[in-house]
């Protein structure tokens, strides 16, 4: 997971519109990449942070994780980020004295405010003679500001924050993370400030922000990722081959993509074993077909039994109901299956989605969120 592929598939467009908001620091846009687990969008984030940095952008990366979520941890998150990025202006080749001084205010200012940020469940601090509270919007508006302003030191065109798995980040109530972030970024940029926020996450990411902040879509592109579609899930199965003048039969090639529905982490799963496990420069029917029960093996243990363990006694069950239809089934068909009228059933079905277990194609279909795990489950049997 997150490994750079040998070839990227279909992420041109993604590229190109990544490129266009570097051409225009001050467009005012900003990102969010979603999709389902193992679809790409770590690896594409990280050609975004290279495009990036070769136009001469500084570039804060991060990957959240629960306790970063917390709202007594948040502020200090994102403050930790921007001082890195400070550090990245001081610390650069041939800076100049004055653009050192003018880091280390902005280094003091950033501490301060860290301070202020700390504990804020455990009772808000207040600033100087001020009775008012600090308002974390207002000084990461601040932050970001000064931050963007060392950036004409170094050169550099702005700062991109890029934040992966970040659907764990949501508003709770009394307390604001993901809504402080939203309104900070959005003030910075009307005024002028280069900034871009690339947020990333599975799909529940959307709500989470939409739920932040109204009208927040206004922010953002969106960048749905999926599986990989003709001709681009074949090439990431053949080009890196070819490359090294090994070619695959057109009839694994045909397979390979039955088996992984254009999934990219199965591809490239499918393509290291075969690539390793056949001898000869010409990988063919025969390999797949010794090698295929070894790569399935190989992901029973690697990949989906971790994801079965993460449903429920209850939720399980249901898998195992949608599993019978193969690798969908509709809610009626479930509802008949269970005995569970639809009001039981949804709340066994939210928590499904919330763990990436299965997603919705359409209304009334539920589907698993990985190809061939209705054929695990019937697999293992149990
Ligand atoms: N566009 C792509 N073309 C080919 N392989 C890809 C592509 N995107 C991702 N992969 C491969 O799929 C796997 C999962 O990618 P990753 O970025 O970790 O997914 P995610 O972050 O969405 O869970 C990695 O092994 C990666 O090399
Ligand atoms: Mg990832």
């Amino acid at each position: 997971m997150g490994l750079d592929p040998p070839y990227l598939g279909g992420r041109e467009a993604q590229l190109e519109r990544f490129q266009d908001l570097l051409r225009n620091p001050h467009a005012a846009r900003n990102l969010l990449v979603t999709g389902l687990r193992g679809v790409g969008k770590t690896v594409l984030l990280n050609r975004y942070s290279n495009a990036a940095e070769a136009a001469g952008w500084l570039v804060g990366e991060r990957e959240f994780s629960e306790p970063d979520a917390e709202p007594a941890n948040f502020a200090q998150t994102v403050l930790a980020d921007l001082v890195r990025l400070t550090r990245k202006v001081s610390g650069g080749a041939r800076v100049r004295s004055a653009a050192v001084r003018a880091a280390q205010a902005v280094l003091e200012h950033l501490g301060t405010l860290s301070v202020s940020h700390s504990g804020i469940e455990v009772g808000v601090r207040f600033q100087g003679a001020s009775h008012t509270p600090r308002r974390l919007d207002d000084d990461l508006r601040d932050a970001l500001e000064e931050v963007a302003g060392l950036c004409r030191h170094g050169r550099h065109p702005g700062i991109v924050l890029r934040y992966d798995e970040f659907q764990v980040v949501h508003e709770r109530r009394g307390a604001s993370t993901l809504s402080a972030l939203l309104t900070a970024v959005g003030g910075a940029q009307q005024r002028s400030v280069p900034v871009i926020l690339v947020l990333c996450g599975l799909p529940n990411l959307l709500e989470n922000v939409a739920k932040a902040k109204s009208y927040s879509e206004r922010m953002f592109i969106v960048e749905r990722l999926g599986n990989l579609t003709a001709p681009e899930d074949r090439l990431a199965l053949t080009e890196p081959a070819e490359k090294a003048a090994r070619t695959f039969d057109e009839a694994v090639v045909a397979a390979v993509l039955r088996d992984t529905a254009g999934y990219p982490f199965f591809i490239q799963m499918y393509g290291d074993a075969l690539w390793k496990g056949a001898a000869a420069s010409v990988i063919g029917v025969e390999d797949l077909r010794r090698l295929r029960p070894r790569i399935l093996h190989a992901l029973d243990r690697g990949f989906f039994e971790a994801r079965y363990a993460r449903g429920s006694a209850r939720e399980r069950e249901l898998l195992r109901l949608i599993a019978r239809h193969g690798e969908s089934a509709t809610l009626r068909q479930l509802s008949a299956d269970s005995g569970l009228m639809n009001n039981q059933l949804q709340p066994v079905i939210s928590n499904m989605l919330r763990k990436g277990l299965i997603y919705r194609p359409s209304r009334a279909t539920l589907a698993f969120t990985a190809p061939m795990f209705g054929a695990h489950i019937r697999r293992r049997g149990k």
